[in-house]
């Protein structure tokens, strides 16, 4: 740990030096709280979730963050990052909070170790350590919060601790701007160490906020008004300088969860306990035990099962264990140490995150606004799967259920009701295709096609019984289908309001600021259409080929097939622009992404996706479509994602022409479709182009430019800001990215090229030729490979041999899979 002895200082510590990655430990190390942006974490597995930042700022809530928020937190904040899980430490006078903030004293020694699932962050001053550890136990709807006080001075030492955090009434946006109610709605109870939080309890709630300490406390508050005050700010709150609590309960206002511990320690005692922060559904338990006193027994047992000696650590070590084993599906020890890292721990990390939230709850999605996207969802699966399929099956299907008849989407949907959200509704044409991509994988991690006969009905349909709905299978041919059946002048799909490109808006013609660019203007009888979309199509329908060819049902199979080709000639024959392939047409008929275009004469997303779907393969294009984006587009920090970037507002466009130059998807560098072109280069057999092009967003590989960067070292970012952009190379949107499952996808399957197959594991690499070879080990249906891929000949791509168990098998085939649970030897040796 470093002392920092004041912010001048700080700020003036060269770059480079906020932190590193503990990789044994698989933590990422903070070693000074100004970080360039609040670095975050995600506390929680399954249903309950904490965000949880370097100086643990951020909020907790069950499932939902908009409908079941617990604890407070005021977005965009002045500073960023205010409010959160603080603990003030009163010193003989002297107040300071470990994680630095909100009071920011000086001369606090400080450290935060951002692991899976939990954050630690060590203060110490003037001899005395405070150590606090957050995470959420697995299966479990609370977060602990363990304190650890060491007396390292040579005296006895008096400390006072005050935890504090805000409640939030649970509906988050009702919260935020209802205060005519909020202000009188405020109800607690407290008991013993327990705060209970109470607030629409009384009627339709069934649940509510529990917050206590596991060791007798000297005193709590529950009024912000009499912790904090009513003019003091967090870094100045009245109790913890006064040094001590008084007792208040919260009528209305805004109610707090405080407590005071007092404690006496000799030089080099400490002293460990707990703060449990749960959320407390009462089930069928009476509510009330008297007029305005709550059965409090289900809270009472969570207090008393975590106050129990040992129950916290073996928490913790339950929680150890849940990322061992998951991280135990895929690991690799390859050349590149940045690949290594990512793979190993951090990106499967994020994955975890991306399918837990979404797009719903970071530093950049408030929890209010988007809930489940349908592509976005169905494209984090692709980075999940191997981890938890059964929750990958019920996420297929959840999805699946917000699917129209007619074969549209509901774009978003919120995770608590699992109903389509009206306000922004469907006609998004590519949303339906990612259903295949991820339904398809989930078949080749787990060989289980019994998922497509699962009940699964449409959104806008009544049903008798679940036995009337239709299963998941008719919603992938309803999407094949709609994407064949909706198409215009050119053959090629409609666009809708946007394709993955959400705003690249072909049909809004929008003039007016106080409508939103996707939703405005006619997309029934628009025109417009997408060329990423038809590459995306191609790339479905070999999906469903390998599907049904699997499944044996050959006139399927040969069904998808000619879609596919019919496709394809569609694509070849309209949208070759001489060096690359085109972007859209808009509602005219004019074609986007052309060289006869002044701006945005190049586009990513059908580079990719055309190449991905097959197209170009046998005429050359392919590959100077790749060659064209590596002209155009690639920089070193990432492929941006069009050039030349638009200088000016053009109603045809939309919202893409909306942004300045360089960031988002007006030529910024969208890390989510880089992953697209890297696998190109891997289908084309560039292993340095694969390489280079994965380093070039890669966010371990940025701790040597982190004053521009900015974001977190650990995970990858939504956007880099693109070469037209003054600030070229910051990170925003870190976290929750399409980015985390497709860099999974580019490293695991494209790279190294260990590749679930409808019949088994499949080893396709494609490597720097430098490379001398690499090792993994995958998890795949309950066995276990263990694989050798060795370069002899220094190639990028080709396997030459392939041996199982010391059995030479055919190199180009998956590995015959037979279920026996045990541990397989694969050598793979690449050449000509
Ligand atoms: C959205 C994605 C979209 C991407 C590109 C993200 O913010 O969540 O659905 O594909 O932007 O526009």
């Amino acid at each position: 740990m470093k002392t920092h002895e004041d912010a001048n200082t700080m700020t003036q510590t060269p770059p480079n030096t906020y932190g590193f990655f503990d990789d044994a430990h698989r933590e990422y190390v903070i070693t000074r709280p100004d970080t360039p942006l609040p670095w975050l974490n995600y506390l929680g597995q399954d249903e309950f979730f904490g965000l949880c930042t370097n100086t643990a700022g951020g909020y907790t809530f069950w499932k939902d963050a908009k409908l079941r928020r617990l604890t407070r937190y005021r977005y965009n904040n002045v500073p960023y990052d205010l409010g959160g899980r603080y603990f003030y430490v009163n010193d003989g006078g002297e107040v300071w909070n470990p994680g630095w903030k909100p009071v920011k004293t000086k001369n606090v020694a400080y450290e935060c170790r951002h692991g899976l699932g939990y954050t630690r962050i060590v203060g110490e001053r003037d001899g005395l350590e405070v150590e606090t550890l957050f995470f959420v136990p697995p299966g479990e709807n609370l977060e602990v919060w363990k304190v650890t006080v060491r007396n390292k001075s040579a005296q006895r030492k008096t400390p006072k601790l005050f935890s504090y955090q805000e409640f939030c009434f649970f509906d988050a946006l009702n919260d935020m701007t209802n205060l005519q109610r909020t202000y009188s709605i405020g109800e607690v109870e407290v008991e013993g160490s327990a705060i209970y939080h109470k607030t629409e309890f009384r009627e339709r709630r069934n649940h509510y906020t529990l917050f206590a300490c596991t060791r007798p406390i000297a005193g709590f508050d529950t009024s912000r008004d009499a912790f904090v005050g009513i003019h003091e700010g967090l870094h100045e709150p009245k109790v913890p300088f006064a040094g001590a609590c008084t007792n208040s309960i919260a009528f209305g206002w805004n109610p707090i969860g405080a407590h005071q511990v007092d404690l006496d320690l000799a030089p080099g005692a400490e002293e460990s306990f707990a703060f449990v922060l749960a959320y407390v559904e009462q089930g069928d338990e009476p509510k009330y035990d008297a007029p305005f006193v709550m059965n409090k027994k289900v809270g009472r047992a969570i207090v008393e099962k975590y106050s129990a000696p040992g129950a916290v650590d073996a928490a913790l070590a339950a929680l150890k264990k849940y990322w061992d084993d998951l991280l135990g599906n895929f690991q690799t020890e390859c050349p590149n140490e940045h690949a290594n890292r990512m793979l190993n721990t951090w990106n499967q990390y994020q994955c975890m995150a991306t399918f837990n939230m979404s797009r719903s709850a970071s530093m950049y999605e408030t929890g209010i606004g988007r809930g489940m996207g349908f592509r976005d969802s169905n494209q984090d699966l692709l980075g999940f799967l191997h981890m938890i399929p059964s929750r990958g099956k019920q996420r297929i299907l959840d999805i699946a259920a917000t699917q129209l008849s007619d074969g549209t989407c509901f774009h978003q949907y919120q995770p608590l009701t699992k109903k389509g959200n009206a306000e922004i509704g469907g006609d998004f044409y590519d949303d339906h295709l990612w259903l295949v991509l991820s339904t398809c994988a989930y078949i080749k991690e787990t060989g289980d096609v019994t998922i497509l006969q699962e009940p699964c009905g449409y959104a806008d349909k009544e049903y008798a019984s679940a036995d009337a709905q239709e299963n998941l299978l008719h919603h992938l041919e309803t999407s094949i289908a709609y994407t064949m059946k909706k198409r215009g002048p050119h053959g090629l799909p409609l666009i809708g309001h946007a394709d993955w490109n959400d705003c690249l808006n072909l049909n809004c013609f929008s003039t007016e600021p106080n409508e939103s660019f996707q939703l405005a203007g006619d997309v029934k009888d628009s025109k417009a259409e997408s060329v990423m979309i038809a590459g995306l199509f191609l790339y479905a329908a070999n999906e469903m080929d390998g599907l049904y060819s699997f499944m044996g049902k050959a006139a399927d199979a040969n069904r998808m097939r000619a879609h596919h080709a019919e496709m394809l000639a569609v694509i070849e024959r309209e949208t070759w622009d001489g060096e690359w392939y085109t972007r859209a047409y808009d509602a005219e008929g004019r074609v986007v992404g052309s060289k006869s275009n002044e701006e945005g004469k190049i586009f990513i997303e059908s580079q990719g996706w055309c190449v991905l779907g097959g197209a170009g393969a046998n005429n050359g294009r392919a590959k100077q479509a790749m060659e064209s984006v590596h002209k155009h587009l690639f920089t070193k920090n990432g492929v941006v994602l069009q050039q030349p970037a638009y200088s000016t507002y053009n109603k045809d466009l939309g919202e893409v022409t909306s942004y300045p130059p360089g960031v988002k998807e007006n030529a910024g560098i969208f890390s989510h479709n880089n992953t697209w072109i890297n696998l190109g280069w891997c289908l084309l057999g560039d292993g340095e182009r694969a390489l280079e092009y994965y380093l070039s967003i890669c966010p371990s590989a940025k701790q040597d430019q982190i004053e521009t960067y900015r974001g977190e070292p650990y995970v990858y970012a939504q956007m880099i800001a693109g070469k037209d952009a003054p600030c070229f190379g910051e990170a925003k949107n870190n976290w929750l990215t399409g980015t985390a499952a497709w860099t999974f996808v580019t490293v695991s399957q494209g790279l190294l090229g260990v590749k679930p197959d409808f019949a088994g594991l499949r080893i396709d690499p494609c490597i720097p030729k430098a490379w001398p070879g690499f090792t993994a080990t995958r998890r795949f249906r309950g066995n276990t490979y263990q694989i050798d891929v060795k370069n002899p000949s220094g190639v990028c791509k080709g396997v030459k041999s392939l041996r199982l168990d010391g059995k030479d098998i055919d190199p180009q085939a998956p590995i015959p899979f037979v279920a026996d649970g045990k541990t397989h030897q694969v050598e793979a040796v690449l050449g000509a």
